[in-house]
């Protein structure tokens, strides 16, 4: 995942209530309650035990408030009053309860999230990100080295410029709150994100705010680069509209949620991108870079028109779930039929998933900087699966390349005939953030029916 962008919401209300409370994160104005969903368990036979579970907003979308009830950050700026420095801030603010559907966009039906892009509410809400939690106060943990994950999504709606992504990272279960004792609003409220970009957007970060330093964007009135980062490493399933779609593993050198500061963080906002402990790059899988313009879009192979499963293996040397992660391979289920991933056709490079090799050929094949191999590699990758996940599903657009890495031509000054640098069919303007808000306001992604368990029990093989 190449950057995350936020969040939009402009609460001027200034409300009229007095509350006596120290070191207080969790807002008092709104309850907090999660949209219910549930997803599925599977042994070895086949067979799969519903679990009840719930989803959670990111706290990087919520209304952060002093006790007074006056914003602490408006628009894309911290109110000096309350946040100067970052431990301060963090008694002095508040997260909020969320509105599901009415601000963000959200819903849950039994096994199924919709994400709506734009939300017109009293502020204007741009796409979402989302946990699954196990309970109310935990994130659900995944065990995935050496087994399979799946789920069924609907694109249909996400043109280019868009991206619905689900993905892993290695996220504290409990938001933090234990490591960092400053946060004592924890998972229920949506804390502790953190990726392989180690983002630096995020409001509050190991338990403290991240005003300090904070520069606000320039092309984003919603967001801002703060001091410090937050690092992990990220497992990402699926990141897609309806014209392209990759998989991509970023280890880190330590998997489990880590602050960095400032250049230190690496990332687009550092002198060098790869200064940090995490790998920003990944090795990415996506078929049409690979070659195969046909395979997946509207009416192709994969038909994105319409709703598909999208399985995922995490195959060890050993086929146990103590191995060394060895491959990641993909599939498709659609209309009963299982899909295999195409296969590359870039001269110099074969295969159609992810081995160490591959990433090795790949990043020598297209030129680019091995910072795969450089953090660990798959066996990398396979230590944060085993140690377990935060299951993430989001909706965004791309306030600083326009997705065009992952559904157009990127870099934008390479020729589109150099190996690795057609993603897409997306055209080199068609995912500028402000033309992809007006155009397609109405556009989601829906994500349901994930299913969990050994290699081949998520899905029926076709006969
Ligand atoms: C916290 O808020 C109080 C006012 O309520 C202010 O005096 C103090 O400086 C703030 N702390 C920081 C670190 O901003
Ligand atoms: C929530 O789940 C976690 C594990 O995921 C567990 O440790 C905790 O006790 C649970 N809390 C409640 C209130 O059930
Ligand atoms: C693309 O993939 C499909 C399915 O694997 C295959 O039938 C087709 O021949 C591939 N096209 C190219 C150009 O490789």
């Amino acid at each position: 995942m190449y950057q995350q962008i936020f969040f939009l919401l402009f609460f001027t209300t200034l409300l009229s209530f007095t509350n006596i409370v120290f070191c207080q994160k969790a807002g008092k104005l709104n309850p907090e309650v999660h949209p219910p969903i549930t997803w599925q368990q599977c042994d070895a036979t086949g067979k799969c035990d519903t679990i009840k579970g719930e989803v959670v907003i990111d706290a990087n979308w919520r209304w952060v408030h002093s006790d007074q009830g006056t914003n602490c950050y408006t628009g894309n700026t911290w109110n000096p009053t309350f946040c100067t420095d970052g431990v301060g801030c963090s008694q002095n603010c508040s997260l909020e309860g969320a509105q599901y559907q009415s601000v963000y966009g959200v819903t849950t039906d039994s096994s199924a999230v919709r994400l709506n892009f734009i939300t017109q509410g009293q502020g204007k809400n741009i796409g979402s990100r989302l946990f699954l939690m196990s309970n109310a106060t935990n994130y659900q943990m995944f065990y995935l080295l050496g087994q399979e994950f799946s789920f069924d999504v609907d694109v249909s709606k996400l043109d280019c410029g868009l991206n619905g992504a689900l993905y892993l990272v290695s996220m504290d279960s409990d938001g933090g709150m234990t490591r960092f004792p400053a946060n004592s609003a924890g998972a229920k409220y949506g804390t502790g994100y953190c990726d392989a970009q180690c983002p630096r957007d995020l409001k509050f970060i190991s338990g403290q705010g991240n005003c300090k330093g904070w520069v606000p964007s320039s092309n984003n009135p919603n967001t801002g680069v703060g001091g410090y980062g937050s690092c992990c490493a990220e497992m990402d399933l699926w990141e897609a509209n309806k014209m392209s779609n990759a998989f991509t593993p970023h280890p880190c050198d330590i998997s489990q949620q880590t602050l960095c500061n400032g250049d230190e963080c690496g990332g687009s906002a550092s002198a060098d991108r790869y200064a940090s402990i995490c790998d920003p790059d990944g090795c990415d899988f996506n078929p049409y870079r690979m070659g195969n313009h046909s395979f997946y879009g509207p009416g192709l192979q994969v038909d994105t028109s319409s709703v598909f499963t999208v399985v995922t293996q995490f195959v060890t040397t050993d086929g146990s779930p103590t191995g060394t992660l060895s491959a990641i391979k993909r599939l498709y289920v659609q209309n009963g039929k299982v899909i295999s991933q195409s296969e590359s056709t870039i001269p110099g490079l074969t295969g159609g998933g992810i081995t160490d090799d591959f990433c090795t050929k790949q990043k020598q094949v297209f030129g680019d900087k091995d910072s795969f191999t450089q953090h660990g590699g798959l066996a990398g990758m396979g230590k944060a699966l085993k140690d377990g996940m935060v299951l993430v599903l989001s909706l965004w657009d791309d306030y600083f390349a326009d997705m065009l890495w992952l559904d157009g031509s990127y870099p934008t000054t390479a020729s589109i005939d150099k190996p690795g640098v057609a993603r897409g069919p997306c055209s080199a303007t068609s995912g500028v953030p402000t033309t992809v808000e007006s155009k397609y306001p109405d556009a989601y992604v829906i994500y349901s029916n994930i299913k969990v368990g050994p290699i081949g029990s998520t899905f029926k093989k076709t006969l």
